[in-house]
């Protein structure tokens, strides 16, 4: 199969779209399932660039699917199928959904984010700098920047409806799920980064941090969902570049922040558009990361 056209937005009228993330779009098929698309869009400094990026989106739902099909055994999720011949006769007419859709179970998505730390980067490093702390957990001093934490910490933050998730305490993430339901989660959270973290660092690939939702069923069962250990929902660093002291090259946006810090853009949109070969270069690692960790090519 030759590389398949960029999908930058897709609009069909025979489909109920449900929402547009900045990298996903979502379409109702019935009561109990979802179509999860993700496109080729790439974001960056929180913005939408208006260049696409070959193959990301596939990459994307395969990495995912991938790890749904790897660690079922930790718990239930909502994947239904990534198979394109095994979905609803109303997705396959839309060939260009081909290996860039999740057939899920739909859920009532619980209101926050389970994220788990096992570097210290991101808020976890700017909170341990000012106080020593990091979401309720004191780490030892002289820590440095993107050091590996002797234990991977679970820092759970709310879904803010401005865009911008705000990490809450163990007791106020309680109070939203429940004392039963917050500590599968958290339990649940850590042994899936324990377990991907583990697996991918054999594979040169670094799993600095990740973040993971959860919904509820109808039947009332936690099922993982949305994508799960992708670039876009974690911190990858390639294994023999890393070195703590410095923060560490994204192993998927490298090329796109080094270019656009090149650039006098003030970072909000619109974004600008990206040469050629910084495309290609970035959808190469995309690629890369996919082939890494699942020992195949895209198309093989
Ligand atoms: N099985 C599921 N049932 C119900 N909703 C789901 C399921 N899986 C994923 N979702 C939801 O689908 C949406 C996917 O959207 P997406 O992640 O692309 O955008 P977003 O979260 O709104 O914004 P961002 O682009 O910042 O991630 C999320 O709101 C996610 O919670
Ligand atoms: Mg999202």
């Amino acid at each position: 199969m030759s590389s398949a056209a960029t999908v930058t937005e897709t609009n069909f009228t025979d489909l109920k779209l449900l929402h547009r993330g900045k990298v996903r779009d979502v379409y109702e098929i019935d009561e109990d399932r979802l179509l999860l698309v993700a496109t080729d869009r790439l974001s960056a400094f929180d913005c939408i660039l208006p260049t696409p990026i070959e193959n990301k989106g596939r990459v994307l739902t395969q990495i995912s699917a991938f790890w749904f099909d790897k660690l079922k055994d930790v718990c239930d999720n909502h994947l239904i199928t990534a198979d394109f011949t095994k979905m609803p006769a109303a997705v396959q007419a839309h060939a260009e959904l081909a290996g860039r859709s999740m057939l899920v179970k739909r859920t009532e998505v619980l209101p926050v984010e389970c994220v788990v730390r096992g570097y210290l980067e991101g808020s976890g490093w700017k909170d341990y700098k000012a106080t020593g702390w990091t979401s309720g957990h004191s780490l030892p001093p002289g820590l440095k920047h993107c050091d590996r934490l002797l234990e991977p910490l679970f820092t759970p933050a709310t879904k803010a409806a401005s865009g911008h998730d705000e990490n809450i305490s163990g007791l106020d993430f309680a109070k939203i799920v429940g004392n039963k339901v917050a500590a599968y989660l958290k339990s649940t959270s850590l042994e899936l980064y324990r377990r991907a973290a583990e697996y991918a660092l054999t594979k040169g690939i670094i799993i600095a941090d990740t973040k993971f939702e959860f919904g509820r069923d109808r039947r009332g069962n936690i099922l993982l969902i949305d994508e799960i250990l992708t670039p876009d929902s974690s911190r990858f660093w390639q294994r023999d570049k890393y070195e703590p002291g410095h923060a560490q090259p994204s192993f998927d946006k490298q090329f796109v922040r080094e270019y656009l810090e090149t650039l006098d853009w003030d970072k909000t949109p619109p974004a600008p558009p990206l040469p050629p070969e910084i495309a290609a270069a970035t959808s190469d690692r995309y690629l890369e990361a996919y082939r890494l960790l699942t020992g195949r090519g895209l198309n093989s």
